[in-house]
């Protein structure tokens, strides 16, 4: 029994029979396509098969690389490929768009990645940002002691399966590194593990040019550096990446009220970038867990396929952070109330996100397979990327119907001239055009525009100037006057 049949025998696809296109054009009436089709979903794979697919997809289409590959890589290190690149623009840009922009009360600072040791030393990272680690006797791997599975009650080495482990010691994540010519305990500092701090020791500065009154915020995107004792989960736990921080300031007796209002914004932007709701989950840190410091934190959590794992903690983290740089300091770090004449210490919510987490739960949330299955009863599958247009890489790829026709091509690259201004598309000449289709499918492209027959109008002048548009997830296609084009795709792109 073909594999398609097999599905449907045991009902566990959904059907969907599209219907024929609108308009028929050109492309239909000398390219004979299917004019219906019926298509389910392929089963939900176990999580590791999954995993290993959306990996191996993300390598062949450009996405993730290991860093460093033709030299063996480097463990917890990735490099982002054209599709990853532009995934990555497009979230960073919609975070900075919703947190800084479209806000009056938050402004941004792009702080520097090594810093003064003494903040680190303020902070708390040199002494405490540690990780319990342990040695396997036996095959000598490094191991975090709190990620240990248990046999029998005893914590086993993942790798050779010894009970042999040394006793847990505190591992430091801050990479350390010299300033200068001089490799001395003078010169040292370390990379930063993240950026919140440069926003806590800029808070002066930015009081003073931005003239905010509080609460306001002060919002940051950039890199971020932990020597994680297991790099895992391909990017999700790396050793370089990057962070989307926002440091809240307000009084202290808002602070309550502004982490569950920050929570929610928070889950409105997964959702607005495409995460659906069911995927997305809110963990409340039990008190006796949170920093002796917080008076409140949560973590946003998202289904991957190798289990429900953070995305973004949000935390109310009091006066902490100011008061520890004033007092290392020396220098002022409080406010002016001008109405009660009154100085302190602000509080501040953070919520605190990853870029390269959340690149990851939007590649594993659209990754799709689909058993496509024409009139003729020929199936194949069909591996789609449904990304909410807004995040796309690619908004719209462009396809004249044949290379070989002149005025096809012209149409279709003048077409590429007038988009490209707006939005990224992609010009694609070679191969059948149900090759095309497929190839941005997998790439997450939301529209194929096709120039066909009709619209330099051989056809007659009924169709003329117009193209086909076909929608990804649903395959349907529409003709649209290619004076609209642009209009119609960047309101949905927006
Ligand atoms: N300033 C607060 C802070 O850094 P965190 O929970 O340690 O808090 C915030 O980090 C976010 O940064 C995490 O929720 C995660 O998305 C991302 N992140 C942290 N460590 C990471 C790692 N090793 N690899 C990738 N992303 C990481």
């Amino acid at each position: 029994m073909a594999f398609g049949a097999w599905r449907w025998a045991l009902g566990v696809g959904r059907l969907a029979a599209l219907p024929a296109f609108p308009a028929l054009s050109a492309l239909t009436k000398r390219y004979p396509m299917p004019l219906f089709r019926f298509r389910y979903m392929a089963h939900a794979k176990s999580g590791s098969d999954r995993m290993e697919k959306i990996v191996s997809l993300c390598k062949r289409r450009g996405f993730i690389f290991q860093s460093s590959e033709i030299y063996g890589g480097l463990n917890g290190c990735w490099d982002y490929g054209p599709l990853g690149t532009e995934l990555k623009r497009n979230l960073k840009d919609f975070w900075w768009r919703r947190t800084v922009r479209e806000r009056d009360d938050v402004v941004g600072i792009d702080g520097s990645i090594l810093m003064n040791r003494q903040v680190w030393v303020a902070s708390g990272h040199e002494n405490t940002f540690t990780d319990p680690m342990v040695d396997c006797r036996n095959c000598k791997s490094r191991l975090r002691a709190d990620q240990l599975t248990e046999k029998n009650g005893r914590k086993q080495c993942p790798v050779c399966g010894s009970f042999d482990l040394t006793e847990p010691r505190a591992f430091n994540l801050m990479f350390k590194t010299y300033v200068g010519a001089t490799e001395d305990e003078s010169a040292v500092t370390y990379l930063r593990p993240e950026t919140a701090q440069a926003i806590f020791v800029q808070f002066r500065n930015i009081l003073e040019v931005s003239r905010k009154k509080l609460p306001f915020g002060i919002a940051q995107i950039g890199k971020a550096f932990r020597n994680e004792i297991n790099p895992r989960n391909f990017t999700f736990r790396s050793r370089e990446f990057e962070q989307m921080e926002l440091e809240y300031f307000c009084r202290p007796e808002n602070g309550l009220e502004l982490l569950e209002y920050w929570l929610q914004e928070r889950l409105r932007f997964y959702r607005d970038i495409g995460l659906p709701s069911e995927s997305l989950h809110v963990h409340k840190i039990p008190p006796e867990e949170c920093a002796h410091y917080s008076k409140g934190t949560y973590d946003i959590e998202f289904a991957f396929p190798f289990g429900i794992q953070e995305l973004e903690g949000v935390a109310y983290r009091t006066d902490y952070d100011l008061t520890q740089h004033q007092q290392a300091s020396g220098k002022p770090l409080d406010y002016f109330d001008e109405e009660s004449k009154q100085h302190f210490i602000p509080h501040v919510v953070e919520p605190s996100a990853g870029v390269d987490r959340t690149m990851l739960a939007l590649i594993c949330a659209g990754y799709d397979e689909e058993v496509v299955i024409d009139e003729k009863g020929k199936s194949e599958t069909r591996t789609v990327l449904r990304f909410h247009p807004r995040m796309a890489p690619i908004k719209c790829g462009v396809f004249p119907l044949l290379k070989n026709n002149e005025s096809l091509v012209r149409r279709a690259r003048e077409i590429v001239d007038q988009l490209r201004r707006e939005m990224m598309v992609f010009y694609d000449e070679t191969g059948a055009i149900g090759r095309r289709y497929r190839r941005q499918d997998e790439a997450g492209t939301p529209f194929g525009v096709t120039v066909d027959f009709d619209t330099i109008g051989e056809n007659g002048p009924a169709l003329r100037d117009t193209v086909t548009v076909r929608h990804r997830d649903s395959m349907e296609q529409e003709r649209i006057a290619i004076k609209e084009l642009p209009a119609f795709l960047s309101e949905r792109i927006r």
